[in-house]
């Protein structure tokens, strides 16, 4: 038996390993027969397959293109159903929104569903997600790890679905606290994210009629300012990238005003 103690590590190293011999499927069940005899729970064999598979496919350089179909499937495979049926919404209604501003739906569609695919991963996992892929942990992500599945998300979409765009990435990344400057994509797929028909508070039906008739870096203003309210209500830290995205905007249509 192989001497594979519980230990992300060496469950990264038996993966890279089984990664560049065998195709995901296998080394995934292989994986799973290991940790077996190690009398781990359920629970734990998930973990350790979660956390360690997307870095092996991006080491292993396995990235398959796939169609639009397969990627819906293999996300539905991975999320809880309600997040699954929100992340249609967002798809959908990013097209909508792409349609109305001009925006390339394919690439709305693409990052309105893979937007949330990091979300995956239980809160508690994303840290050692974000530090598995070099990203850099700040003081509010430190504070609020939910912040990270923005961040992975934007690379797990090459990792697991094998969209190598960075457009959709950028949009991806910047879905959660937005950012300074951001291309109407990031706007579509920021906005798509409040609006899609599943989200239910108050207040959203107003954000809904502006998706109809309000210009993309208006309907920005009120979403933005909208978050930074919903957040500092909650009592949670306000993202210092969402006040840089709100007062760029505000700066802008200033100068043109
Ligand atoms: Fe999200
Ligand atoms: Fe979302």
């Amino acid at each position: 038996m192989l001497a594979l103690e519980y230990d992300p590590e060496l469950a990264r190293q038996a993966w890279y390993e089984m990664g560049f011999k065998k195709g995901l499927e296998e080394a995934r069940a292989e994986m799973v027969k290991r940790l077996l005899t190690m009398n781990l729970s359920t629970k734990e064999i998930a973990r350790v397959i979660g956390r360690t598979e997307g870095y092996v496919l991006k080491i292993a350089g396995r990235n398959k293109i796939m169609t639009v179909d397969e990627m819906r499937r293999e996300l539905q495979r991975r999320l809880k159903r309600s997040r699954f049926a929100h992340s249609i919404g967002v798809a959908n209604t990013a097209v909508k929104l792409a349609k109305r501003f001009g925006v390339d739906e394919t690439k709305a569609y693409v990052a309105g569903l893979l937007h949330d695919c990091a979300r995956e991963f239980e809160n508690e996992e994303l840290p050692a997600q974000a530090e598995l892929r070099g990203i850099k942990i700040g003081e509010v992500e430190r504070a609020t790890p939910l912040l990270l599945h923005a961040y992975i998300g934007a690379q797990m979409i090459k990792e697991i679905y094998g969209v190598d765009d960075t457009e959709i990435s950028q949009a991806i990344y910047r879905h959660t606290v937005g950012a300074r400057d951001m291309t109407a994509l990031d706007k579509i797929i920021y906005f798509a994210d409040m609006i899609e028909p599943n989200r239910n508070y108050p207040g959203v039906e107003k954000l809904r009629a502006l998706a109809e008739t309000a210009e993309l870096d208006e309907i920005m203003i009120t979403a933005l300012g909208e978050s930074i309210i919903f957040v500092v209500q909650k009592n949670s830290l306000v993202h210092p990238d969402t006040v840089a995205a709100l007062n760029f905007l505000l700066l802008q249509k200033r100068a043109g005003a």
